[in-house]
């Protein structure tokens, strides 16, 4: 195995030629239905972002953070924006399925590719399971309303389940058999739709989003009036730390804007509208989230915001229940809507690494008639349904969070090696290069500045190993913010995705230690299938 086999790359026209005509055996794969437009991808781009998010985990984050958690919304957004530009960049430039997985092959080569390849499934497989957790919960609240509930032991999972909860399950064995039903229930109706067809997942993703935007604006404004502005005081209690605890819980609510890069080929016109619909579909969210942490925390004080449903939460404590059941309905079909674009993607990425060779054909096996990837649904929907089961929602958002940022850190460092196209000779979008040789350095020297006594701290040797090993993920990135900075400094590379880099890996940095190992053992699976089944499979060493 020679070091450069594992940095071989596809170039740039293979892969877009690759695309157009299906694999060797063209039937197999055939032509995808090229429908999506701007607003379909805008919509897309909602549909992913605004769920599990803004619906539960932000109420914890919330808890730590007081009404300080908006300034984690707005710094998350600049982060995310830094990645979507990059993100767009590429999507123009490559206008395949594949996002970030693609986008790597194309330029730090094949091992680098199959890594980001493999996070994704944390954001999108992963991902979707915390999302269908979130959905159960939500849906359970409704069955309640209706005084339908399902017991507990059927719409939970063993580890939060309560001494109760344990008693009334059914024993198997002696094991109590504690299952999260709803949630797999869901995983299957959206897997089915994800397998007939882009033009019905599309339609049911349009209709959803309009209903929850009109549900948020309303709770937006009507919240407005039960805000006690007392409660926005003090506005970070327990300092920024505090806020900082919400990281990947706010983190995880913009995951998704991405997921649209995955329709490239199935938009009208790839180039133009995929950067457009991404970066939309930020900008409408990033305002939502903004408004909604501000009624939030304005309407009840912070320290009663640790709920897996913060939004009806609130309204129930201002005695306006009906608006608490009309929240309760929006968050089930916001999570659905979440699902199904993460169910749509998921299977596109593995479709594309199945063309190179990485993952056994069939994961790239077109539908005849539904013109979708019909194998590789199915068994997302079984990555997906099966542990929704049985796990628990916070272990599968930081999981989630972890692998996206590291993806987003990927594609930004992508964007830096990308050989510059002098003149495009089609009309697309393009990321403006920014010479970063200054301002890089400007902005690190100015930050240290104002942060000096939170970075010593960070890097203090004072407490011990136990207190020190939760700084190893800062150090790294101490590491990496020198380096990106010397770079600047003598190659002028390109602001925004150096900013995208330096601000995701920081962000990573707050995703605790726990964290970074399992996401680490993650790797070091996919690194396993990766130099057993796809290094000799891959397309570029059959070819070679
Ligand atoms: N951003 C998506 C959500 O919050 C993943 O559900």
């Amino acid at each position: 195995m020679s070091s450069n086999s594992l940095f071989r790359k596809k170039s740039l026209t293979a892969i877009i030629k690759d695309a157009k005509d299906g694999l060797s055996d063209g039937h197999e794969t055939g032509g995808m239905n090229k429908v999506l437009k701007v607003k379909d991808l805008t919509a897309m781009g909602i549909a992913a972002v605004i769920g599990a998010g803004i619906f539960s985990t932000i109420g914890e984050a919330s808890f730590h953070g007081g009404p300080g958690v908006s300034l984690l919304f707005v710094i998350t957004a600049v982060t995310c924006g830094f990645s979507a530009l990059c993100y767009a960049e590429f999507a123009s430039r490559v206008p395949v399925s594949g996002s970030a997985y693609t986008y790597s092959y194309v330029t730090f080569g094949e091992l680098a590719a199959w890594v980001i390849g493999w996070a994704l499934i944390l954001e999108y497989a992963i991902g979707n399971i915390a999302v269908a957790i979130s959905w159960s919960g939500y849906f359970n609240n409704l069955l309640g309303g209706i005084g339908l509930s399902l017991p507990d032991w059927l719409a939970s999972n063993y580890d939060s389940a309560t001494p109760e909860t344990i008693a009334a399950a059914p024993h198997i064995a002696g094991i109590p058999f504690i299952v999260n039903l709803p949630a797999f229930l869901i995983v299957l109706l959206v897997t089915y739709l994800a397998y007939v067809g882009i033009q019905e997942s599309k339609r049911s993703a349009n209709f959803m989003v309009a209903l929850k935007i009109l549900v948020i604006l309303f709770v937006i404004v009507v919240g407005f009036f039960y805000v006690n502005k007392a409660n926005w005081h003090p506005f970070m209690p327990n300092g920024f730390s505090g806020v900082l605890k919400g990281v990947s819980a706010v983190f995880f609510a913009y995951i998704g804007f991405d997921a649209v890069s995955t329709t490239a080929e199935e938009c009208a016109n790839p180039q133009r509208d995929l950067p457009k619909g991404m970066i939309y579909s930020l900008i409408i969210c990033t305002v939502l989230y903004i408004l909604i942490s501000f009624v939030l925390t304005g309407m009840v004080p912070y320290y009663n915001l640790k709920v897996n449903d913060p939004l009806a939460y609130v309204f129930t404590q201002v005695n306006l229940p009906w608006i608490s059941y009309l929240i309760s309905v929006s968050a089930v079909v916001a999570t659905t809507s979440v699902l199904l674009v993460f169910q749509i993607g998921q299977p596109r990425i593995w479709m594309s690494m199945s063309r190179d060779g990485l993952l056994p054909k069939r994961f790239s096996k077109i539908h005849p008639r539904f013109k979708t990837p019909s194998f590789a649904t199915i068994i997302t929907g079984i990555l997906v349904g099966i542990p929704a089961l049985f796990l628990n929602l916070t272990i599968v958002t930081d999981l989630t969070s972890i692998g996206t940022l590291f993806a987003f850190i990927l594609v930004c460092g992508g964007v830096l090696i990308l050989p510059r196209e002098e003149k495009s000779t089609v009309k697309r979008f393009q990321l403006p290069y920014i010479n970063g040789q200054f301002i890089v350095p400007g902005i690190i020297v100015v930050l240290v500045f104002l942060f000096s006594k939170e970075i010593m701290t960070k890097l203090s040797f004072a407490g011990g190993w136990e207190v020190w090993k939760h700084n190893i993920p800062f150090y790294i990135f101490v590491l990496v913010t020198i380096a990106l900075s010397y770079f600047s400094l003598t190659r002028k590379l390109s602001l925004i995705p150096v900013l995208g880099m330096l601000s995701c890996f920081y962000l990573m940095t707050e995703i605790a230690l726990k964290n970074w190992i399992v996401f680490s053992v993650w790797l070091a699976v996919g690194l396993t299938i990766y130099f057993l089944y796809s290094y000799t499979n891959s397309k570029l060493a059959t070819k070679a």
